[in-house]
C-alpha cells in the first residue's frame, strides 16, 4: 500500500519509533527513479549502500567503491526521495585514516550528495570518529556484525558473533557506538539472540539484515527484494518480485518487434496528419 500522506522522516523520529514500538523499514536505493518508487511505497529509510559496487557496478566486493561514486548516486537518490530519510554509506578507506579525513569526506556526502546521514562500518575503533562527526552535526548510523568492507580480514561473507566471546565483543561495539552519538546501528548476519540482546540494551534503534525478527527495523538490498540481481543473494534476502524475469521478457519482446518490423507501427505518421507525398512534392518544387 502507498504511504504518500505520511510525514517526512527525520533523524530524531527513529528513536521515537523505537520508543513507540514501530518497526523501521529500510531498503537500499541507487538512482532517482527507484528512490521515487520506494519512497512512494512508504519505505522510511533509503540507504545509498556501497553495495552499489555489487549490484550496479558488477564488482565482487564493495572495496573498490569510491567517494565520487557514492556522491554521484546519493545525489540521484536525494532527487527522487521526498519522505524517506536518505543515508549514504561511507566507502572503504574514506573514514578510517583519521577523523579529519572522515569529517571532510562525510561533509561531501552531505553538501554534494544531499544525504541526511552517513553510515560507516566498525565498532569500538570507530567510536572516536562517530563522536567527531555527530558533534559536528553529521548524523551517523553504525554497522557491526558482518561488515563487507572487512571481507578479507573476516575470510569471506560469514555470519559473525557465533560464540559467547564474539557476541560480547559485538555488544560492547554497539554500546560504544551509541555512547559516541550514533542514531541507529545496522546489525548484519548475526544470531537472532545476539541481535535481540543488543536491541534490548540500546536506546537507539537497531536495523537488522540477516539478524532475525527482534531488531527495531529491517534492511535489505532492493535489487534482492525485487529479484533484479542475478549474482549471489544471501539466504535471508526474501524476494518479493521477479523483476529480472519481467525485464528479460519485455526486452526480448521489444527486440523481436523491432526485428520483425512490428514496432513502430507503420501508420503512425499518417495518423498524425503527416502527408509524405505532399512534403516530397513541395521539396522538389
Ligand atoms: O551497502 C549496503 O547495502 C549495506 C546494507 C546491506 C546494510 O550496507
Amino acid at each position: 500500500m502507498m504511504q504518500a500522506a505520511l510525514k517526512n522522516i527525520r533523524v530524531p523520529d527513529l528513536a521515537l519509533m523505537k520508543e513507540r514500538g514501530e518497526r523501521i523499514v529500510m531498503l537500499t536505493a541507487y538512482d532517482a527513479t527507484m528512490a521515487r518508487l520506494l519512497d512512494r511505497a512508504g519505505i522510511d529509510l533509503l540507504l545509498v549502500g556501497d553495495s552499489l559496487g555489487n549490484v550496479i557496478l558488477g564488482l565482487d566486493t564493495t572495496i573498490p567503491v569510491t567517494l565520487e561514486a557514492m556522491i554521484h548516486h546519493t545525489r540521484a537518490v536525494t532527487c527522487g526521495a521526498h519522505r524517506a530519510l536518505v543515508i549514504a554509506d561511507m566507502p572503504f578507506m574514506t573514514y578510517q585514516v583519521s577523523t579529519q579525513q572522515a569529517l571532510q569526506n562525510a561533509t561531501r556526502l552531505f553538501q554534494e550528495g544531499g544525504a541526511a546521514a552517513v553510515k560507516l562500518e566498525g565498532g569500538r575503533p570507530m567510536a572516536g570518529t562517530v563522536r567527531k562527526l555527530t558533534t559536528a552535526g553529521l548524523p551517523v548510523m553504525g554497522h557491526v556484525g558482518l561488515t563487507p568492507q572487512h571481507v578479507h580480514r573476516l575470510g569471506g561473507m560469514r555470519r559473525q558473533a557465533r560464540d559467547d566471546k564474539t557476541a560480547q565483543e559485538l555488544i560492547l561495539d554497539a554500546i560504544a557506538l551509541e555512547d559516541a552519538g550514533a542514531f541507529a546501528i545496522v546489525l548484519e548476519a548475526i544470531p537472532d539472540a545476539v541481535a535481540q540482546a543488543v536491541t534490548d540494551r540500546l536506546k537507539i534503534p537497531t536495523i537488522g539484515i540477516g539478524a532475525g525478527p527482534h531488531c527495531d527495523g529491517q534492511v535489505l538490498v532492493s535489487y534482492d527484494v525485487l529479484g533484479l540481481f542475478e549474482g549471489f543473494a544471501p539466504p535471508f534476502a526474501k524476494q518479493y518480485a521477479q523483476l529480472g524475469q519481467q525485464i528479460l521478457a519485455a526486452a526480448s519482446r521489444y527486440a523481436e518487434d523491432v526485428r520483425q518490423v512490428v514496432f513502430p507501427p507503420s501508420d503512425l505518421s499518417t495518423r498524425n496528419g503527416f502527408d509524405k507525398h505532399a512534403m516530397l512534392k513541395s521539396m522538389s518544387s
